[in-house]
């Protein structure tokens, strides 16, 4: 290892480089898969979102950002998804992930994202950097007989294809707005089509409600469900249970407080699976307009945000919350603002109850008594994602 280490944009000819690093990161990746992994890592390349970090000509650690909007308060903002971190085994323990990981920050913010998040392998390197955890990807797992009973049989439904794309997201939209949701991501069209294109990939439609789901194992799957009605949801879930006699349980990445929850006679499996994320705000400003915000909710706070890493968060701000929308403006009041550094403001912006992040240490300062409608603001449904990237 030299003291050149240096930051640079991944080309297509530092590929065998970072396939040699991510190799001894995640496994191999072997021949079959190589070819569609150079053809998604072109796509970063191609949007200059592929960052890694040089000794001399070798790369020796890289990461991805995605181009991702993802739902906050019912509105769709956009978010840099941090993936395949990657560190060669010899120039780990370094401070090599936190070098390539500020170039993935810089990046993030030069394109305008006012959110990241990523899943952590491990949390140390992103809690350093100012990430908190912030939502869960759940997965669920019910009877199959149970969900074969569920009715529903009035309703129409049928076999959707890639053709479909455009409605399965309008779909989506109306149902995470409606819901106020927080958390899950939106894909390009293009991508929804080529998810209904696989013919491994078993998708249903009926007027207000989608589902698409698959084999794992000797159990059902499902990727992705929504109903805007009672009876739709009882049509969708039933279909899929119907395959109860040769699966015995499907599966669900779901929302925690999804209706099915409600309508099942049965707990869902105790053994539910939990992947958590971690969130990071870039750009305190338009992160706190793009979202939503419950929509009873008024406050009027002074903040003090201090983030050791994107100097433009820090200082004191105005936050105004009103008719569900919000507003960050430098302020110039005195007295005891509301003290949050960058993870207390990722976790608040997430939903976590400010007593959590005064018990933590991450709030202190300001009025304990303005807690309830700064909380009241940003709560509202749990947050979660039902894609790992
Ligand atoms: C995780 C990884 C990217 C870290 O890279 P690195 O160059 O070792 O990171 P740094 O030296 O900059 O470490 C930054 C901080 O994270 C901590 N850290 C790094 N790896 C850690 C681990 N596996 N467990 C606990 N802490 C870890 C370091 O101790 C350091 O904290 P400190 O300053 O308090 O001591 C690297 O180990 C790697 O490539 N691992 C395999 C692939 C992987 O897990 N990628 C992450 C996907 S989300």
């Amino acid at each position: 290892m030299t003291d050149a280490l240096r930051l640079v944009d991944i080309t297509a000819a530092h590929l065998d480089d970072v396939i040699r690093v991510r190799s001894r990161s995640f496994g191999p990746l072997g021949v079959s898969n190589r070819e569609e992994w150079i053809k998604d890592a072109q796509e970063f390349i191609d949007g200059n979102r592929y960052v890694g970090v040089a000794d001399g000509n070798e790369v020796v650690a890289a990461g991805r950002i995605w181009d991702f909007r993802q739902w906050w308060g019912g509105r769709q903002v956009p978010m840099a998804g941090i993936a395949s971190v990657v560190v060669s085994p010899e120039y780990r323990g370094r401070g090599v992930g936190s070098m390539l990981m500020r170039g993935v920050l810089a990046r993030s913010v030069e394109q305008g994202f006012p959110l990241t998040a990523l899943y952590p392998a491990t949390t140390v390197i992103y809690r350093h950097l100012g990430y908190e955890f912030s939502g869960g990807r759940y997965r669920f797992s019910f009877p199959a007989a149970d969900l074969r009973s569920l009715g529903g049989k009035d309703v129409g439904i049928r076999r959707a294809g890639p053709a479909d794309a455009g409605r399965f997201l309008e779909l989506v939209a109306e149902s995470h707005a409606a819901g106020r949701v927080n958390g899950p991501l939106v894909w390009a069209e293009s991508k929804v089509a080529e998810w209904l294109e696989d013919e491994d990939n078993f998708g249903y439609l009926a007027d207000d409600g989608f589902v698409v789901y698959n084999w794992h194992d000797s159990d059902l799957r499902i990727d992705e469900i929504v109903a805007g009605s009672e009876a739709t949801a009882r049509a969708l879930w039933a279909t899929v249970g119907s395959g109860s006699s040769i699966a015995t349980n499907v599966q669900a990445y779901i929302a925690p407080n999804d209706p099915v929850h409600l309508l099942v006679n049965h707990e869902a499996d105790k053994h539910a699976q939990l992947q958590r994320w971690m969130l990071r705000v870039l750009d305190a400003p338009a992160a706190i307009a793009a979202r939503g915000f419950a929509p009873g909710a008024t406050v009027e706070v002074d903040l003090e945000l201090e983030d050791l890493e994107v100097g433009g968060n820090t200082g004191r701000w105005h936050l105004s919350v009103a008719d569900g929308s919000g507003s960050l403006a430098p302020s110039t009041g005195a007295g005891d603002a509301l003290r949050l550094g960058s993870r207390g403001l990722a976790a608040l912006y997430a939903g976590t109850p400010l007593a959590a992040l005064r018990r933590s240490g991450l709030a202190s300062g300001g009025s304990a008594t303005a807690d309830g409608p700064i909380d009241t603001a940003f709560g509202g449904a749990t947050s979660y994602m039902l894609d790992f990237f």
